[in-house]
């Protein structure tokens, strides 16, 4: 199945409520937590995220870039977040810190920086509803996707299927028109898009667009789905 998460960074601040609302086709947001100490950005935080859950019953992927992402878990499950995907780079525990996300009843997801190998995690994906792959360094929207990283999804994709697990592979980061079917070809379950989404005239329409080139691309011959 391929989702399609607009990132709400690339949202009109001043009016998020009504840019929600223009994407209910959209599988699920991605909100992006920026600390300014694990990235050098800032963005917004619990409060936001529960005035977006208030308009919304899209389910909330919580990209957390925060250092000891743990200590905000619970914070950001009140706030409305559905899955928890903090960065590996964050945490000594990636392990621990899935497990506590699930016994506070969400989802879990780690994300891994671009020049972060895949290879030390792989054993541990089976606790992972989501593995984020970032084909940017992570901190600001608008950047060029890196398609170096499609490397590290194909090894996921591989290890998903041989332990046949049912964990998702998403992408974030430069995904738009030119760069998704790559990644979908790769591999990829969710992607990822905010100025490809919030940057559009029809924001609806920018996430069908994506969504078909997905399928198109994920559906091709040599495809891994
Ligand atoms: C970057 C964020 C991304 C960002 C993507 O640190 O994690 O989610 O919103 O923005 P685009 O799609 O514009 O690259
Ligand atoms: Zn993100």
């Amino acid at each position: 199945m391929i989702y399609i998460a607009p990132s709400i960074l690339a949202a009109d601040y001043a009016n998020l409520g009504a840019d929600v609302r223009k994407v209910p086709s959209a599988d699920l947001l991605h909100v992006d937590i920026m600390d300014g100490h694990f990235v050098p950005n800032l963005s917004f935080g619990p409060d936001v995220t529960k005035a977006v859950n208030g308009v919304t019953d899209q389910f909330l992927d919580m990209h957390l870039m925060i250092e000891e992402p743990e200590r905000w878990f619970s914070t950001y499950v009140e706030a409305g977040g559905d899955r928890l995907v903090f960065h590996v780079e964050a945490t000594r525990d990636h392990v621990a810190a899935a497990r506590q996300c699930r016994e506070l009843g969400v989802q879990a997801g780690f994300a891994i920086k671009p020049g972060t190998p895949i290879e030390p995690y792989l054993d541990s994906v089976s606790e992972f509803d989501q593995v984020m792959v970032m084909s940017v360094e992570p901190g600001f929207g608008g950047q060029k996707f890196m398609p170096e990283v499609l490397r590290k999804v194909m090894t996921l994709r591989d290890h998903i299927a041989a332990e046949c697990l049912d964990t998702i592979i998403g992408i974030d980061g430069g995904i738009g028109n030119t760069t998704i079917a790559q990644a979908a070809e790769a591999g990829v379950d969710a992607f990822v898009a905010g100025s490809a989404v919030f940057g559009a005239d029809d924001p609806a329409q920018a996430v069908e667009r994506l969504r078909e080139l997905a399928q198109e691309a994920a559906s091709g011959p040599g495809s891994a789905s």
